[in-house]
């Protein structure tokens, strides 16, 4: 099947690959010429687990082809709308101005009969006013292009292997004929018997924010949690593998320390708010705002722990950040809760030292953070130690050696993802947000 994928970030390249990787001819189109040139020499622009070689595999397959002209939309019959919807400036609502540029690009190319899927994240009830433009710019009237929607849950970090084999596939469309292209497009996972659901548009749109704002929820849930946990002297650890073990929770999406952030759970949680609002529906502000808030609080925390871990004088005072994107896995730095609590610390003139395995080129103009190529040179002289994206690479940490280059032993454990055992034992005071304060090993104190 000949298949167009306007906008190729993470998702749509990710997407674009899959679909070439199941035999379809694919073009992906975008506005960003460098993004285009990286993309069709096979190199990937960003960092996403087995996502070069995927694309690698397309690219040389001659099914994967990217480029910045519209043109290349005519020749396909299915496109996907995969541009970001990111949060309007100042405001909680998504902005679909890149959207409404997508579907002007596809209005006038598309051929009798076409499919047009949205894949991205937006606002519920957006599907129908896609599709009453493509038929207000139909000449003559009549229909040339047919919507759908067909929202992802891919997560960063995981984008190939959730494109590849998705947990489900959700249909929102008003045809059985959209529903069999659909099954068309993805007869390669729907024969390895990935579960399909059919829906109505305005269903699949809510499908993916809802299931942001559960995700959301539940991290603030588990942080309020782990704050009394702290208070009470109980063992938020204990705790999240008791809930776990309830068939009714489940064991994901339970860890605390400073929040959610990325390009998703954050604005998507805003503009389901606000969609809402607009609806009519004001309870959804009352509970989500507050999941905000509470995320927002834990940034807040954070910051106040290292303030405190450092006699309450930040100023001139030597940090080592680990971890700058907003989760392990990958190197996005959207909204993220690692740098928002770095950049605090700078501001109440801390001297923040920022170390990430992947992340680092996304830091260029953050000139109140200096850049560190390796964990050891970031904690050289530092005062304070913070751990703030979960890689495994820190959690695997030799205490000791760490111990040897800082000025202090002193580390905030943002993900709870050190062993507070091995640091305490290696002279460590270590703090972590959900479990407060353990002091070092009285018999380290003294061969330290
Ligand atoms: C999310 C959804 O998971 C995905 O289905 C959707 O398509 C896009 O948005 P992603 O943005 O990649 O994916 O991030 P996710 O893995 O959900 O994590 C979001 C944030 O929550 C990260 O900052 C992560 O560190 C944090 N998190 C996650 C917690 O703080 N605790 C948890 O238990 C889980």
């Amino acid at each position: 099947m000949r298949i167009s994928v306007l906008g190729t970030g993470y998702l749509g390249a990710t997407h674009a690959a899959a679909l070439a990787c199941w035999g379809h001819d694919v073009v992906g189109v975008d506005v960003e010429p460098h993004r285009v040139e990286q993309l069709a020499r096979g190199e990937a622009p960003f960092h996403e687990p087995g996502f070069a070689e995927l694309l690698g595999d397309g690219v040389r397959s001659g099914r994967l082809h990217f480029t910045t002209d519209p043109a290349a939309v005519e020749q396909a019959e299915v496109h996907f709308l995969c541009v970001g919807t990111p949060q309007r400036r100042g405001e909680d609502g998504a902005d679909l101005a890149a959207l409404w540029t997508a579907v002007e690009t596809l209005a006038p190319r598309l051929q009798p009969g076409s499919l047009v899927v949205g894949k991205s994240t937006v606002p519920v009830g957006t599907a129908a006013l896609v599709q009453q433009h493509l038929d207000e710019s139909t000449p003559g009237g009549g229909r040339r292009g047919e919507v759908a929607w067909n929202p992802e849950f891919l997560r960063e970090a995981h984008a190939v292997e959730d494109s590849l084999r998705p947990d489900r596939l959700v249909f929102g469309v008003a045809s059985d004929a959209a529903e069999a292209r659909l099954r068309d497009v993805y007869c390669h996972p729907i024969a390895d018997g990935v579960a399909v659901v059919r829906t109505d548009l305005q269903t699949a749109e809510l499908a993916k924010a809802s299931a942001n704002v559960m995700l959301a929820s539940r991290i603030s849930v588990v942080n309020v949690l782990a704050e009394v946990c702290e208070a009470a002297e109980a063992d938020v650890e204990g705790l999240t593998r008791i809930l776990g073990l309830d068939p009714r929770i489940g064991p994901l999406y339970l860890s605390p320390g400073i929040g959610f952030g990325g390009g998703c759970l954050p604005k998507d949680l805003r503009a389901f708010v606000s969609r809402a609002a607009e609806l009519g529906v004001d309870s959804a502000s009352l509970l989500l705002g507050a999941v905000d808030d509470v995320n927002g609080h834990q940034r807040q925390r954070a910051v106040e722990a290292a303030t405190a871990l450092l006699d309450g004088r930040p100023r001139g005072r030597r940090v080592a950040a680990l971890g700058a994107s907003f989760k392990a896995g990958s190197d996005d730095v959207r909204d993220s809760p690692a740098l928002a609590v770095a950049g605090a610390l700078a501001e109440l003139g801390a001297h923040v030292r920022v170390y990430d395995p992947q992340a680092l080129r996304h830091l260029a103009g953050q000139s109140d953070l200096e850049v560190c190529h390796d964990v050891q040179s970031a904690c050289e002289g530092a005062e304070l130690t913070l751990v703030l994206t979960e890689w495994p690479e820190f959690a695997a940490l030799d205490p000791a050696a760490v111990g040897r280059v800082v000025a202090r032993r002193v580390v905030l454990d943002g993900r709870l993802v050190l062993d507070p055992e091995a640091w305490t034992r290696a002279g460590w005071t270590v703090m972590a947000l959900g479990r407060g304060e353990a002091e070092p090993d009285p018999a380290a104190r003294k061969a330290g």
